[in-house]
């Protein structure tokens, strides 16, 4: 008997990680995505159903990054049967924590269940990035990869994508703060200008070297020295009330980093387990004196990426 329906839950991310942008990304495991794939006589891809905190959403399957994404797949290969998709988000919309990626990588993590694994994690990839495209509205893998693979992971090419996973330094754990609105990913991509002064580039791109030689060899002062987003996190800190200083109370507390998680609005850093607390409540009150309200979480960087839970 095949199998008739398939759950996968896809990790929530941080991607960017400032300094890496749109190539380094890693698990946010606190929250998620859970999509289950079910089998039908009529082909074609359907979204069934979407629930959880975030259900206005499109329904056509070829504007939503999970049906997309599972289109792309199913396009790939001679389907005699259709699939329905079921949606649970448990990620908030807009919000820089990897929702339209999560979804994506859920779907063809639990397609390919429902097809006996036929294809391999990096296929996959491939597939996700399609579906995250028709919410960003360019092809980008730092939330997919890291969602699907777990961990601290860098994407190195599109067509031919390379991942690789960056080890952590023991005992960090990633603080986020989510301020309760809306922020486009599209918009937020659409304002950034294109032409940057070759010297911030050349700062920037030491910063990125500087910050996973300081994860390869245990090095949190070349981490700390190095966070510093210079070219995006700049353009983009206006879009987010209070931004300026909700960095400074966490740089304050002790925090190795702190940037805009993806396109924002959620605020993220770095530090280290004895001082995570106090960093999360002063990111917290620089949010609210503003007069927004926040989620807030701390956890370590997962190392698990999706994973199919269930199966019937
Ligand atoms: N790297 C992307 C950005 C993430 O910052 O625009 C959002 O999809």
């Amino acid at each position: 008997m095949p199998i008739q329906s398939a759950t996968a839950f896809a990790p929530a991310t941080v991607g960017n990680v400032g300094i890496g942008f749109d190539i380094l990304g890693h698990t946010f495991p606190a929250i998620g995505d859970r999509v289950r794939a079910i089998r039908t006589a009529h082909p074609g891809v359907r979204i069934r159903e979407i629930t959880g905190i975030a259900a206005d959403l499109p329904v056509e399957a070829a504007r939503n990054t999970a049906g997309k994404a599972v289109l792309s797949l199913v396009e790939s290969q001679a389907l005699p049967f259709g699939i329905e998709l079921a949606i649970e988000k448990g990620i908030p919309l807009g919000s820089g924590l990897g929702g339209s990626a999560a979804s994506a990588v859920a779907a063809v993590v639990a397609a390919n269940e429902l097809l006996n694994q036929p294809l391999t994690r990096l296929e996959l990839l491939k597939h996700a990035i399609q579906g995250e495209a028709v919410a960003s509205g360019s092809l980008h893998a730092d939330n997919i990869s890291p969602s699907l693979f777990g961990g601290l992971v860098l994407t190195v090419g599109i067509d031919n994508p390379r991942i690789k996973q960056i080890p952590v330094p023991s005992g960090i754990r990633c603080v986020l703060v989510h301020p309760q609105f809306y922020l486009s990913t599209r918009e937020a991509r659409a304002m950034l200008n294109r032409d940057l002064p070759l010297s911030d580039v050349v700062w920037q791109t030491a910063n990125l070297a500087g910050f996973l030689a300081g994860c390869y060899t245990n090095d949190l002062d070349l981490i700390r020295g190095a966070f510093e987003d210079v070219l995006i996190e700049p353009q983009r800190a206006g879009l987010i009330p209070g931004f300026a200083e909700v960095k400074r109370s966490a740089m304050e507390e002790g925090a190795l980093g702190c940037s805009i998680s993806g396109a924002g609005p959620s605020v993220f850093a770095w530090a280290l387990e004895s001082q995570s607390q106090a960093i999360c409540a002063a990111m917290v009150r620089a949010f609210v004196r503003q007069g927004l309200a926040c989620d807030q979480w701390i956890a370590p960087i997962g190392q698990e990426g999706a994973r199919v839970v269930e199966r019937q």
